[in-house]
């Protein structure tokens, strides 16, 4: 079989899988407590059976494929609950009677009984331009983007409170990555065995209670704020989606907006988180922005950017293609193998974001190696991550060195590399075109 044979074979058997396990981890219900209607994908039905936000946003660009109802749907539960000033929980808890031994097992702080009170990577905007795509296009923005737009003014107004175009979050858990070993000095972990996570969570979220969780009295305790590289990267891009998305309904004053804030967050991104020595992009942490220098995944996320300078964005490829760093046999770890905290596949009990491979990060850096000239490492990427989940399933994350599946089974973010082979799929079927003289062609 030639390659576009062998692709569509795979695609195909995927379409398959992912229908099936959007099936088995479907929670449809009626909240009583909000009185409202649920229809959403919940991450793994044995370990997160609620709304978690930014795994949504995954699960609504997947569904955008196949069911465009369902997709709808998805961004229908986030926006649901979304508070006067704009801000969105990261997760919402529809069904929280029915899974109360479940909540005794997590660290997450509450705005009320069915609301978490932080935030997750902000990636609303592309989860919404993949869904009027799939569906019903500009009716469909004219509907939601009035609710998205309060999200992201939500972000700029009460998440960046010296204005320079980075927000910042309160929280390891808001960055998504939650034991990220970059985070182990600021939190008073060291890395080894006998650290107590629980414990470090408290030490954050103690004093945010005390001041009842007002935002701007946790930023003046200085107990933990991070301008998180991977979340400002997602902020950037997704500014930039929504300039576009708002540029589709006609409302031009706020696409001009949108893209220059857009390119606000980039330039300070590479203004102060880029490090030419390294060739990496640091986090800056606290009030006095020291830079957290700790190889991850994040430190490489700016290749995701259109617009980023060319010459940086070798600079990041290069890391990708370096058995030292980041090019693994399953690619790509969530901290660099030069890391003495690297840990390929399971970390302690229960730690994530210690070494492991991501279907959700691999989606972002493929696109980016896309964007910047390297479909060839994209497309070992995606490779290679279709193999894992044939392999072992749709796994939490993967060995980097073996590729064994780990964490939560049936994990429902892992069926975004649909929208890879798609994608890819499309753009093959397009150059094919392009390549062929026209039948009975001039
Ligand atoms: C873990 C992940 C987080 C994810 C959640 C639900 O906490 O670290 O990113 O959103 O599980 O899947």
């Amino acid at each position: 079989m030639d390659r576009a044979a062998v692709d569509e074979l795979r695609l195909e058997n995927m379409r398959r899988s992912v229908r099936l396990l959007y099936e088995r981890n479907r929670q449809r219900g009626h909240a009583a407590w909000c009185d409202r209607d649920y229809d959403f994908v919940c991450p793994s039905s044995v370990t997160y059976p609620f709304q978690w936000f930014w795994d949504s946003c995954f699960h609504a660009i997947t569904l955008s494929h196949f069911d465009p109802s369902r997709a709808e749907s998805e961004i229908a539960g986030l926006l649901a609950n979304q508070q006067p000033d704009g801000f969105i929980a990261h997760v919402t808890f529809w069904q929280r009677e029915a899974y109360l031994d479940r909540l005794a097992s997590y660290a997450i702080a509450y705005r009320t009984p069915y609301l978490s009170d932080c935030i997750q990577p902000p990636l609303l905007a592309e989860a919404v331009m993949a869904v009027a795509a799939g569906g019903r296009g500009a009716a469909y923005l004219r509907e939601v983007l009035p609710a998205v737009r309060r999200y992201y003014d939500w972000l700029r107004d009460v998440r960046d409170p010296d204005r320079d175009g980075l927000i910042a979050v309160l929280q390891a858990d808001e960055t998504g990555l939650d034991h990220s070993p970059k985070f182990d000095a600021e939190l008073g972990l060291t890395g080894g065995v006998g650290d107590d996570y629980t414990a470090a969570w408290h030490r954050v979220a103690d004093p945010y209670a005390a001041v009842g969780r007002d935002p701007a009295r946790m930023f003046a305790l200085d107990r933990f704020i991070d301008e998180d590289v991977m979340i400002n990267t997602i902020y950037a891009e997704n500014q930039r989606v929504l300039g576009e998305l708002l540029a589709q309904v006609g409302e031009r004053d706020a696409a001009a907006d949108f893209a220059a804030r857009a390119t606000r967050t980039k330039d300070a991104l590479v203004a102060k988180c880029w490090d030419p020595e390294a060739g990496l992009f640091w986090d800056l942490a606290g009030l006095d922005e020291h830079p957290l220098r700790t190889s991850t995944i994040t430190s490489l996320f700016p290749l995701l950017l259109p617009d980023l300078d060319a010459a940086i964005a070798a600079r990041l490829v290069t890391q990708l293609e370096d058995p030292a760093t980041y090019a693994a046999p399953w690619p790509v770890p969530s901290v660099s193998r030069a890391e003495p905290s690297f840990q390929p596949g399971r970390a302690g009990d229960d730690l994530v974001w210690r070494g492991a491979t991501w279907v959700n990060t691999n989606w972002y850096l493929a696109r980016g190696l896309r964007r910047h000239g390297r479909p060839d490492l994209a497309r070992r990427i995606e490779d290679a991550t279709a193999t894992l989940i044939e392999r072992w399933g749709f796994r939490e994350y993967y060995d980097a060195l073996t590729g064994e599946g780990h964490g939560a089974p049936d994990f429902s973010w892992s069926a975004v590399i649909l929208d890879l082979l798609e994608a890819r799929s499309s753009e093959d079927a397009v150059s094919r075109v392009r390549e062929e003289p026209a039948a009975g062609g001039s």
